[in-house]
């Protein structure tokens, strides 16, 4: 097909030109979003009377056609079209003939884009955020299985008061409950429909945008046809999300790094979640938790460059803005690989309650000390002075067991790590998760 602007530059591009400014080949992924929005285009031009039944029901044959072959899988027709619009438009008219031609009436590239990447924006919000619903389930039930273990709980990396090997884990389980809660946030405040914007100022057809809009369950239109078109806000604050989501991910990669070492001991990792060395025979690597810190960086580089990309532009579509697309589908998929690999990850970690005990050294009772001084009436500062010099701190011998058991009693309250406080949290993470996004 000739270039969309064929009858203004009858010359043609220079291939050169046509090769730097092409996508077709990375936004094809959009292919399914845009039939969708074609579709609910189709629908509402046909009842404003801008085309008739008769072309409108071969429009919508045509396109639910190809809809169906992009869902089983299939690439882009032309592989040499400009973008995934005109491969979409090309391709339909080459089936259905002059009534393909009506297609793009009120609408300009600009609009469509911008609601392609709408749907796209809402599909993958909540398909993430279905993903980390099972991560949640992974660590939580991991929690529960470790509710009561003990461990020494940390700040500044130094032994400070014991928690459990749960109430650790299950940080990281309400960690995620927010990112499940700011996925449907991005997924609904992403639901906005810019189409009949047009290029930037509407149209002097007689559209319906709000039919567009109700069509794809959108919760409504923009208000501004400038913003409509130049708005990437909801992808940029997808990429957060994900940013976010891998961000978590990496703080949990890194703990289990951590706790694999010898040095730490606290867990094993299974064969199957663990790598060797193709040097060392004596190695066993945790690569999968290291990948999820380096996975991260590259989502965290998705969001920068997203941020970058925009800062300059002025009103409203500027070409630009097509690379949104690559930022977006990389901070989607290194979202979507690492929560990927959270479940199995995580139910394969056993840990290990002899380092995990020969860990809570006395010194993780000190605090505890000072507070019963505090019980008896001493003022705090006067309590923390006297513990402090009460001995050496330096060189902490085994504490008792049974004196750390009642230490986690002590704190079963509100946020603590004791045991119906460990309860209550589970259940508070099963309940949100049971109910939809
Ligand atoms: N492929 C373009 C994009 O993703 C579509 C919009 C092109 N608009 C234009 N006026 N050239 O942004």
């Amino acid at each position: 097909m000739p270039d969309l602007w064929a009858a203004r530059l009858p010359g043609g591009s220079d291939p050169r030109a046509r090769a730097f400014t092409g996508t077709v080949a990375w936004d094809w992924r959009l292919a399914a979003a845009d039939l969708r929005g074609s579709l609910a285009h189709v629908v509402m031009l046909e009842q404003v009377g801008l085309i008739t039944p008769g072309d409108a029901a071969l429009l919508k044959q045509g396109l639910h056609q190809l809809l169906a072959e992009v869902a089983s899988g299939a690439g882009p027709w032309n592989p040499d079209a400009e973008d995934v619009h005109t491969a979409v438009e090309e391709e339909l008219t080459r089936r259905i003939g002059e009534p393909a031609r009506r297609l793009h009436t009120g609408r300009s590239r600009n609009d469509q884009v911008a609601l392609d990447l709408h749907l796209y924006a809402v599909d993958a919000a909540r398909s993430l955020a279905a993903r980390v619903d099972d991560a949640i389930r992974a660590v939580a039930d991991a929690a529960d299985r470790c509710q009561d273990l003990p461990m020494p709980g940390y700040t500044h990396m130094q032994r400070a008061q014991p928690v459990t090997v749960g109430h650790h884990l299950l940080a990281y389980a309400f960690m995620l409950l927010r990112d499940r809660e700011r996925l449907a946030q991005v997924a609904a405040r992403s639901a906005v429909s810019p189409l009949g914007a047009g290029a930037l100022a509407t149209s002097t057809l007689d559209l319906s945008p709000d039919a567009v809009a109700q069509a794809l369950h959108f919760r409504a239109v923009y208000d501004n046809s400038l913003d409509a078109v130049s708005d990437r806000d909801f992808v940029t604050e997808l990429a957060f999300a994900c940013a976010l989501v891998l961000t978590h991910l990496s703080r949990l990669g890194e703990e289990v790094v951590l706790w694999s070492t010898r040095e730490f001991g606290f867990v094993t990792i299974d064969d199957a979640w663990a790598t060797g060395s193709s040097m060392m025979p004596q190695k066993k690597n945790p690569d999968v938790a290291e990948l999820l810190r380096g996975r991260a960086a590259r989502g965290l580089a998705q969001l920068a460059g997203l941020l970058a990309l925009q800062k300059g532009l002025p009103m409203a579509y500027n070409r630009d803005l097509q690379e949104d697309k690559g930022y977006l589908f990389q901070a989607h998929d290194a979202a979507e690989e690492a929560l990927a690999v959270v479940p199995g990850l995580v139910s394969a970690l056993h840990f290990n309650p002899t380092a995990l005990s020969a860990a809570l050294t006395e010194d993780v009772l000190a605090t505890d000390a000072a507070d019963r001084l505090v019980e008896a009436g001493v003022p705090f500062r006067e309590a923390h002075g006297r513990v402090a010099t009460s001995r050496s701190w330096d060189q902490p011998g085994p504490a008792d067991p049974s004196a750390v058991a009642d230490s986690l009693r002590a704190r079963d309250r509100p946020m603590g790590p004791g045991p119906q406080s460990i309860a209550r949290q589970l259940c508070r993470i099963r309940d949100s998760i049971a109910r939809p996004v």
